[in-house]
């Protein structure tokens, strides 16, 4: 936290003080007067409005895909890489070239667009990264990288590390379905939840979530911000050293140390509050201030 501005750092210290309760109700007084959030840049005093009060351990800010939209948007990022396409809405964000890798496409729709260039390899992510060379096509590198192929610790593990040295050190590498909402659809293996579950009942995020304390063990160097993206989080990873061997060093260790971690143990409380929390809403109102957390350049 210490590379913060201190704006930031005094609205997280202040959302990790408070307890969760539950949701409010659906309007309120204080909800039917809109205000705008301040500007992060401004150095004012943070308010609610910026670091949202965490009524719940919910990511409950702007779909994730919309991000991605805003993020193309004021960043123009010229090269893109993702694990894990399925139906293309990830994709689909972005408008500069793109390599795409999954072993099961599915896409339903014109993902490719304007887009000048991309790639699709239909193969597990392991054996892109042995039988591929990503830089023979991004020559610097991808400026944006989105992580959400198969949804077990060991494999966004070594996702991370496959990515992140062939990324340039501005780079960003963001992480999809690090913040569950409940242990159940953090299990190693998708089970249904009930019907108590409603809408969620279908989600899984598998075991996720264990990289993001592992990499903050393991990997001070790395800066790491949670983005409270709908519907379980955005993690983005900055300040990237591909020539890092630390991970690949010790990989044999952090797969037991993964294996050995519990959410009932850790908990849900516990990985939102060791994570600086931004909201997503007041960043895309305010995209002066995006490159406070995140740039490429
Ligand atoms: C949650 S979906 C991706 C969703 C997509 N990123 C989006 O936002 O719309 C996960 C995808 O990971 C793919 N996947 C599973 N195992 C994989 C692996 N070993 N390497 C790469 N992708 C994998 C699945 O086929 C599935 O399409």
């Amino acid at each position: 936290m210490t590379d913060m501005p201190a704006v930031l750092r005094n609205a997280v210290r202040r959302a990790a003080q408070i307890a969760p309760r539950p949701a409010p109700p659906a309007t309120t007084q204080d909800e039917s007067v809109p205000q705008a959030p301040p500007s992060l840049a401004s150095q004012r005093a943070p308010t609610r409005h910026l670091m949202q009060d965490r009524t719940s351990l919910l990511a409950d800010g702007v779909l994730y895909t919309d991000f991605f939209k805003f993020v193309d948007a004021q960043l123009r990022p010229k090269a893109y890489f993702e694990v894990g396409t399925h139906l293309g809405r990830s994709v689909k964000a972005f408008s500069c070239p793109a390599v795409c890798v999954d072993p099961h496409f599915m896409l339903d729709q014109d993902v490719i667009g304007t887009r000048a260039e991309t790639h699709f390899y239909q193969t597990p992510s392991d054996d892109f990264f042995k039988q591929n060379d990503l830089r023979g096509i991004f020559k610097s590198g991808p400026d944006i990288c989105f992580l959400d192929g198969m949804h077990r610790s060991e494999y966004l593990l070594r996702d991370f590390m496959n990515t992140e040295r062939l990324c340039h050190r501005r780079s960003l590498i963001f992480m999809h379905d690090c913040f569950p909402f409940n242990a159940r659809m953090a299990m190693r293996t998708h089970e249904a939840g009930d019907e108590a579950e409603g809408h969620w009942a279908g989600a899984w995020t598998g075991d996720v979530w264990k990289v993001v304390p592992l990499l903050q063990a393991h990997r001070p160097d790395l800066k790491i911000l949670l983005l409270d993206c709908a519907p379980t989080g955005l993690v983005v990873v900055s300040n990237l050293n591909p020539e890092s061997t630390v991970l690949s060093e010790r990989y044999s260790g952090v797969v037991d140390d993964l294996r050995a971690m519990d959410l009932e143990k850790h908990t849900i409380r516990k990985l939102w509050d060791d994570v600086p929390v931004i909201s997503s809403h007041s960043l895309m109102q305010h995209p002066e201030d995006l490159t406070l957390f995140l740039d490429i350049n």
